[in-house]
């Protein structure tokens, strides 16, 4: 991230504030920090390389990967749509500003009453899974709308995406998207469903992917199923777009952009990014808290869990731990495990991990990095651990966007107090 680095005097910086001095100084820890300008500028660059290769392209940001209200209103401001899965998110995305027209709405799951919601507001397309669902849309377009509702069908394209096992969607053994017979089906029986536009089809086949050639071979199956049904004139490739955790170069929006876009010119071409809009501009910064050596492990305690950042509990997820005072090219190392005080075994945010020997006294000051994406929207208040805040860096201004959780706010929805 060009924004989160170390100033010349080895204070980690993220825009022109000094984390520690600046940033914890004034909001303490455990806290999330956000480059805004970085993630506009991610925006700004997927949206450049699909300009570059294809002349009709949308871009959904997919809110479940950072819905943060600072960084989503600035998001729509700066034309994005949002995607959303639930009606949660779709009350969020219109509270930011965003056009209805704009905003997708997806989901393996969604309710009557959540379907009802984004009818009766208009939200402009439904990315659906179930033919059930296109009943219930049916009637409600009925109800609610002189217009059609526009539908993209989520396709299920049997691909295997090069990914982590719990990220992947499009395989034909997980629970999202329809069987192409299905869809086809679907799409040649349109007229059972008169307050419908199938404009579109949708195919997301998993998050974090290391090629290009799963998603290319997910659009050729695609092409092949919209090829007879001429009113289909969208094809939404949903979200996927790598970020590196560690170092290792992984595709660009660009190697994206040129795999897919010639297959699609005579679409319009929808993607719904999340990932590799936020993850790299958030930091989650703790303190040490603990030292403890036993059973031939230097571990650190600090005061970020699980609770904030699930993503290692829950997918073995690696995210790179530093100090914010740089370590000195000569200076002593020893090798951490960093752990959380929450009473789960699986509470280790990193293992194997290089650093200072300061690292481990209390009061030192770390960095877990790239968790902008699938970090605080994860959070819970497991052990009665109230959530932390979100500070966003834009424009040379440091604000505090969400505040820390009180006490207060664990038992707001207590009614035996
Ligand atoms: N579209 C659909 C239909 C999706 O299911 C997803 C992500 C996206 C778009 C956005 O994908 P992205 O561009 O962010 O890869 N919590 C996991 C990731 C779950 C992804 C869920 N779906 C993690 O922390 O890695």
């Amino acid at each position: 991230c060009d924004t989160i680095k170390y100033s010349d005097t080895g204070a980690l910086h993220v825009g022109t504030f000094d984390a520690a001095a600046d940033i914890v100084a004034a909001y303490q820890t455990p806290l999330y920090v956000y480059s805004l300008d970085n993630i506009l500028a991610a925006h700004a660059r997927i949206r450049d390389a699909y300009a570059a290769h294809h002349s009709n392209v949308s871009i959904h940001f997919s809110l479940k990967a950072n819905a943060n209200f600072t960084i989503v209103k600035a998001l729509v401001q700066a034309g994005c749509g949002l995607d959303c899965v639930s009606a949660g998110e779709v009350f969020k995305a219109l509270l930011c500003g965003c056009p209805a027209d704009h905003i997708v709405f997806a989901g393996v799951g969604k309710s009557q009453e959540e379907l009802e919601y984004a009818v009766s507001r208009g939200i402009g397309w439904f990315n659906v899974e179930n033919e059930l669902e296109l009943s219930y849309l049916n009637d409600l377009a009925a109800q609610h709308t002189d217009t059609k509702v526009k539908i993209a069908l989520r396709l299920n394209p049997d691909v295997q995406a090069n990914t982590h096992p719990s990220i992947a969607t499009g395989h034909g053994g997980a629970k999202f998207g329809l069987p192409i017979d299905v869809v086809q089906r679907i799409l040649g029986a349109t007229e059972k469903y008169p307050h419908l536009h199938f404009e579109g089809l949708h195919v997301h086949i998993g998050s974090q992917l290391g090629d290009t050639s799963p998603t290319q071979r997910a659009v050729a199956v695609a092409l092949d199923i919209v090829r007879p049904f001429p009113f289909v004139k969208c094809l939404n490739i949903g979200g996927g777009m790598p970020v590196s955790y560690d170092n290792t170069v992984k595709p660009d929006p660009n190697s994206f952009a040129a795999a897919v876009c010639p297959l699609l010119q005579n679409y319009h071409v929808m993607l719904e990014p999340g990932r590799s809009i936020v993850a790299s501009s958030g930091i989650l910064v703790c303190k040490v808290l603990y030292r403890k050596d036993q059973a031939g492990q230097k571990i650190i305690v600090v005061d970020a869990s699980m609770t904030d950042i699930m993503r290692p509990a829950l997918y073995s997820a690696y995210h790179a731990v530093v100090p914010l005072q740089r370590a000195l090219p000569d200076e002593a190392t020893e090798v951490f495990s960093v752990v959380g005080p929450v009473c789960e075994t699986t509470d280790v945010l990193a293992k194997n991990v290089t650093l200072p020997e300061r690292c481990g006294h209390p009061g030192q000051l770390l960095a877990l990095m790239t968790t902008g994406a699938y970090g605080f929207v994860m959070a819970n208040n497991y052990n009665a651990r109230p959530l932390v805040p979100q500070v966003v860096v834009h424009n040379g201004q440091l604000r505090l966007s969400t505040k820390r959780q009180t006490f207060e706010d664990l038992i707001r929805d207590e009614l035996d107090q």
